[in-house]
């Protein structure tokens, strides 16, 4: 990232243990100004998403506008959030929480995006780590939004690497697929950061205990206590994730995506996702200039920046050199 002004953006979230991972590398990023936190249901529920994102803040010292928005799906039922994977309170059960005094913004999330980028023409970055039922919301409220807003930058689905909710579907994008194909489908400038990419960077548990052990702060005390309750599902499942007992850094990407493009390999064409039946939450990448003839196909709409090769090593030197940072 050059020496310009740090990026302004709305991180929009389910905090979510990487989400957490990920809020704290924005927040350490010199390259980025976190100008608000719009929370959505995935992780944990949205009032506990919004609970975390201020709590987060507060432990960094950072008084960010944190919003509440989405509470279930656009169409589909809502599931129980997955304790078993970020904990009950969605960041690994912590043992007890400091007292704060930061509140929430009143905005719904989607009208907050709307305000925002209208206050700031093209210079608002819209970083979507959970499901896309706020930027959906917020397009709907107002149609302008893809002229005014810089960039979007999503964590969520996948093209050739398997699913983690189904053997096709991504779990950003499985919690809410109908507002994710209005998202990807919006003619902004728009990127994937998915699976393909996302399993490709395990971070251990030591390294989040080295960044507790240089900062000594509760923030990365707290992270490391997230980090170590959803490394264990990881490593449950995964076997080369268990041998350096370690977890998927699936939200931070984006953001490094933000701070580093020049370590991911890209494809573009047109992604849609499957709303419904056995492949729902798949998202389809139409890669090849083919004048397929269905409807929905056509090539003209804008198309995503899908995000299919990484440099993983030079992924982790980024974000550890961001979190030993000050
Ligand atoms: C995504 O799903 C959530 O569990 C994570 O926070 C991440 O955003 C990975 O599929
Ligand atoms: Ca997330």
């Amino acid at each position: 990232m050059s020496n310009s002004a740090p990026r302004k953006v709305i991180y929009d979230t389910d905090p979510g243990v990487d989400d957490a991972m990920a809020l704290y590398y924005a927040l350490a990023h010199p390259g980025i100004d976190i100008v608000g936190i719009t929370t959505t249901f995935g992780n944990v529920t949205v009032e506990q998403a919004a609970t975390n994102a201020l709590y987060l803040s507060a432990l960094a010292g950072r008084a960010v506008p944190v919003t509440r928005g989405a509470a279930r799906p656009w169409v589909k039922p809502g599931e129980a959030p997955p304790a078993h994977i970020h904990g009950d309170d969605g960041l690994g059960n912590l043992p007890q929480r400091a007292p704060h005094a930061l509140v929430l913004d009143p905005r719904p999330s989607a009208q907050f995006i709307v305000d925002m980028a209208r206050a700031h023409p093209g210079e608002i970055t819209l970083v979507a780590v959970g499901p896309l039922g706020n930027l959906a919301a917020a397009l709907l409220l107002e149609p302008q939004l893809p002229q005014w807003v810089q960039e979007v930058i999503v964590m969520g689905g996948t093209v050739l690497e398997p699913g983690n909710v189904s053997p096709v579907a991504e779990a950003n994008v499985w919690n809410d697929p109908h507002a994710a194909d209005i998202v990807f489908n919006a003619g902004w400038q728009i990127t994937m950061v998915g699976l393909d990419v996302t399993h490709r960077l395990i971070l251990p548990v030591s390294l989040f205990a080295r960044i507790a052990a240089h900062h000594q702060h509760s923030a990365t005390d707290t992270l490391l206590h997230a980090v170590n309750f959803y490394a264990g599902f990881y490593s449950d499942l995964y076997p080369h994730v268990a041998a350096i007992h370690g977890c998927f850094g699936h939200d931070v990407l984006a953001f490094i995506y933000l701070t580093n493009p020049e370590l991911f390999g890209l494809e573009h064409g047109r992604v849609r996702v499957i709303a419904d039946g056995l492949a729902q939450g798949q998202t389809v990448l139409r890669r090849k200039t083919i004048p397929y003839p269905q409807p929905g196909w056509d090539p003209q709409t804008p198309a995503t920046a899908v995000c299919m090769q990484l440099d993983h090593t030079g992924a982790a030197d980024v974000f550890t050199r961001t979190m030993l940072g000050d």
